[in-house]
């Protein structure tokens, strides 16, 4: 992964340990965090539009309504608010989360629900319960470079596989599987986002959903379905979730564990998320959490029960559909219009979610790119850092969602200012 930063720059020379390094786990010793974090403290200047952070748009945050709940709840429940409170989570958000997830075919009772402290938790409770260093896991190439960092703590191998316009490349997850199988070592899990995925937008098909699980099934491995955009789709019908596929299928489930989180949906300042899965695998993360983070702030979960429980929710969506998606018309229509065919610059296409993913010709390094179009005043994240092994370099994610119409356009046409001279 890229570096970004020069830890000398940075070294306190008051220590008197002369060598932490030596100290460090294994595990860490050689473990470089979040690479886009690091992007993002280049983009410092007003001036330069980012179409780099997954940020959703502040114009849908329910602010008033937020407000208005907010000094209800600390109002009733200030002293519980300041204290301690369940690890596992509120029982009134795991009645909310029941009941939300209903209207997704998903049937769960409050004992598979972990309340985590946002989706990147999920992700990190995932890695510690299931990975040993040397274990192996199946993901897309490209994939949420935050699962990756995350997992990465655990010094997993990664098993890339291609994915393809309609999802996961299942056929090859199943010859891998095949190939493991033969030397003993099955992956851990599968990961996936199969709705609208970070970085690319692509969306899962129905039949592969389906023949994921026959994996699943066939080989005794887990899914772990990654959900944090499956409510904002801007076209197309929605596809039966993984869970729910599992429900149906297989007696209730048990083979799926769903990663979801409130940071795309509602707001992402209050870091709340939840993990759902068979009971026993819950109780082992909340037994893990219970020695991370202990409980997640009590007035957070509040106000996201609030949203869940109290807000028209079908309205609220309504809303980010309808101004997400044409963001999004924006962001296509202005690339058509100066990245014609001949640039050899293909993008994804999405039905919903955030992202696309941008190609430019081979040649390019979308790393070094990066630096010059900050120059151009516009970011993305280099595509780089969406790959756990042999990463391709000239792709980039590019978020629509929270930059202006407007900023979306000229943001573009400084990008195709950027690229053109080098094609
Ligand atoms: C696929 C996926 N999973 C998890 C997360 C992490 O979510 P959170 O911001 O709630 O930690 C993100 C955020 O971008 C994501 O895209």
């Amino acid at each position: 992964m890229t570096k970004m930063t020069n830890p000398e720059n940075f070294r306190d020379k008051m220590t008197k340990i002369k060598n932490w390094q030596s100290r460090y786990s294994e595990n860490i010793k050689n473990y470089e965090g979040y690479p886009i974090g690091k992007t993002l403290k280049f983009l410092a200047d007003p001036e330069i539009i980012s179409l780099a952070g997954g940020l959703p748009s502040p114009e849908v945050f329910q602010k008033s309504e937020m407000r208005t709940i907010s000094e209800r709840i600390l109002n009733s429940d200030i002293e519980k608010i300041m204290q301690y409170s369940a690890i596992p989570g509120e029982q009134s958000l795991g009645d909310a989360i029941v009941d939300f997830l209903k209207r997704d075919d998903i049937f769960i009772e409050k004992k598979n629900i972990l309340i985590t402290t946002s989706g990147q938790h999920g992700l990190d409770l995932t890695g510690r319960l299931f990975l040993n260093p040397g274990d192996s896991i199946i993901v897309d190439r490209p994939t949420f470079a935050g699962a990756l960092v995350s997992f990465e703590m655990q010094r997993p191998e990664f098993i890339g596989v291609d994915i393809e316009s309609d999802g996961s490349n299942v056929k090859v997850f199943r010859q891998k599987l095949k190939e493991l199988d033969k030397q003993n070592k099955l992956p851990k899990f599968i990961y996936v986002v199969p709705d609208f995925q970070n970085p690319t937008g692509i969306t899962m098909s129905y039949e592969k959903r389906l023949q994921l699980l026959d994996l699943s099934y066939e080989y005794e491995i887990p899914i772990i379905e990654d959900s944090p955009y499956r409510d904002l789709r801007y076209y197309g019908e929605p596809i039966p979730s993984i869970y729910s596929l599992d429900q149906k299928r297989n007696d209730g489930g048990g083979n799926v564990i769903g990663l979801y989180t409130f940071s795309k949906i509602f707001c992402p300042g209050l870091r709340v998320g939840f993990n759902i899965g068979p009971y026993e695998v819950i109780e082992k993360m909340t037994n893990i959490k219970e020695g991370n983070i202990l409980n997640t702030p009590k007035y957070n979960q509040d106000m996201c029960t609030a949203f869940l429980a109290e807000m028209d929710l079908d309205d609220h969506f309504e809303k980010c559909k309808k101004y997400y998606r044409e963001k999004l018309q924006v962001f296509l229509k202005t690339m058509e219009e100066y990245f014609p065919r001949e640039t050899g610059v293909t993008w994804t296409t999405s039905e919903g979610g955030l992202f696309l993913w941008v190609s430019v010709p081979e040649h390019i390094d979308t790393n070094e790119l990066f630096f010059e179009a900050i120059k151009y005043k516009v970011a993305f994240v280099p595509g780089e850092q969406f790959y756990g092994e042999n990463p391709a370099k000239n792709h980039m994610r590019i978020n629509f969602s929270f930059s202006t119409k407007d900023q979306i356009t000229e943001a573009i046409k400084r990008l195709a200012d950027c690229i053109k001279p080098l094609l």
